[in-house]
């Protein structure tokens, strides 16, 4: 049965709101059927894989950077909602056995790298989870460099030159999640990423992780985020309120294949930081 896109999300009250992370997600009868895809259906992170505990990878302490509300606001309503994109994320991981998840926004700037790296965050529970964030933003990547990280190489050198992937993961603590940079590509890094590397990256590392999240570029200027969706579980979309606008939501759902997209991250929603405030009193939004 083909899915209405537009009746199933849309901003009224028939979708389930929970904000930065505000989470709109198609109903669970939408999920439920679909298949899992080719890339990581062998995968699962218990099967007969060494445990991470057991590869040596380096850990590094990043500093909290100010959009790291787990860490820097933990009782704030941008925290709050970002355990409840968890929790709604684990519903949908025990109806499809999601496990890799693209991280993509229609323009540039809505907030993609901000959301994967709270979201990879939120996910790891401070490592009790194993969780990885992959920078696959080769045009702009500003996760590594915004943690403050050495330049050691990542996908794109492992796409170029077979380097192996788990060589060059970097945990983050304190968030307990592993991150792979985007590296230097020399090579054009639309056509990496479109490559079988991509593919056989992330077969190597999947048996490794319960998640995967993968940081894109946004999907209307550049092909790289529709082309990674067909590779893997589901993709997040996120808007940025007040900014995005509507018929660019709508043109980047259906360059990506309404099916391939799990939901709407709403991010940067002050409404609803206003009204959390009011109601719980926590008043983290009048605090500098
Ligand atoms: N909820 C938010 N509130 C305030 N500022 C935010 C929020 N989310 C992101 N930002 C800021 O907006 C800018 C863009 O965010 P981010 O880099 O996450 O977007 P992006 O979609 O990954 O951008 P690009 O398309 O360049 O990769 C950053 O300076 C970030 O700190
Ligand atoms: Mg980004």
């Amino acid at each position: 049965m083909p899915i209405e896109w537009k009746s199933a999300l849309s901003f009224d009250e028939k979708i389930q709101m929970i904000n930065f992370a505000q989470l709109l997600l198609k109903p669970r009868h939408m999920t439920r059927e679909r298949p899992r895809l080719p890339s990581t259906e062998a995968a699962s992170s218990t099967d007969n894989a060494p445990s991470l505990r057991q590869i040596s990878v380096e850990h590094v302490h990043v500093k909290p950077r100010s959009r790291l509300v787990l860490l820097t606001d933990p009782k704030g309503s941008g925290a709050d909602r970002l355990r409840l994109l968890r929790m709604r994320l684990r519903e949908l991981k025990d109806l499809t056995k999601l496990q890799s998840l693209l991280i993509t926004s229609p323009m540039p700037g809505d907030g993609k790298s901000t959301i994967a790296l709270n979201l990879a965050t939120a996910l790891a529970e401070r490592g009790k989870r194993s969780v990885l964030l992959i920078e696959a933003d080769l045009y702009h990547p500003s996760l590594a460099e915004g943690l403050g990280l050495e330049e050691r190489g990542g996908l794109a050198e492992c796409l170029e030159n077979q380097h192996d992937p788990m060589s060059l993961l970097r945990c983050l603590e304190p968030l307990g999640c592993y991150l792979l940079p985007a590296g230097k590509p020399v090579s054009n890094p639309t056509e990496l990423l479109e490559s079988e590397s991509f593919s056989s990256v992330m077969r190597s590392l999947s048996p490794h992780f319960d998640w995967i999240l993968i940081d894109t570029p946004p999907v209307i200027p550049l092909t790289d985020a529709v082309s990674l969706s067909r590779r893997v579980d589901g993709s997040l979309l996120v808007v940025r309120a007040d900014r995005t606008p509507r018929d660019a939501i709508d043109q980047a759902v259906s360059l990506l294949g309404p099916k391939h997209v799990l939901g709407i991250v709403l991010n940067a929603s002050d409404r609803l930081n206003k009204v959390y405030s009011k109601y719980y009193g926590y008043g983290h939004y009048d605090k500098k």
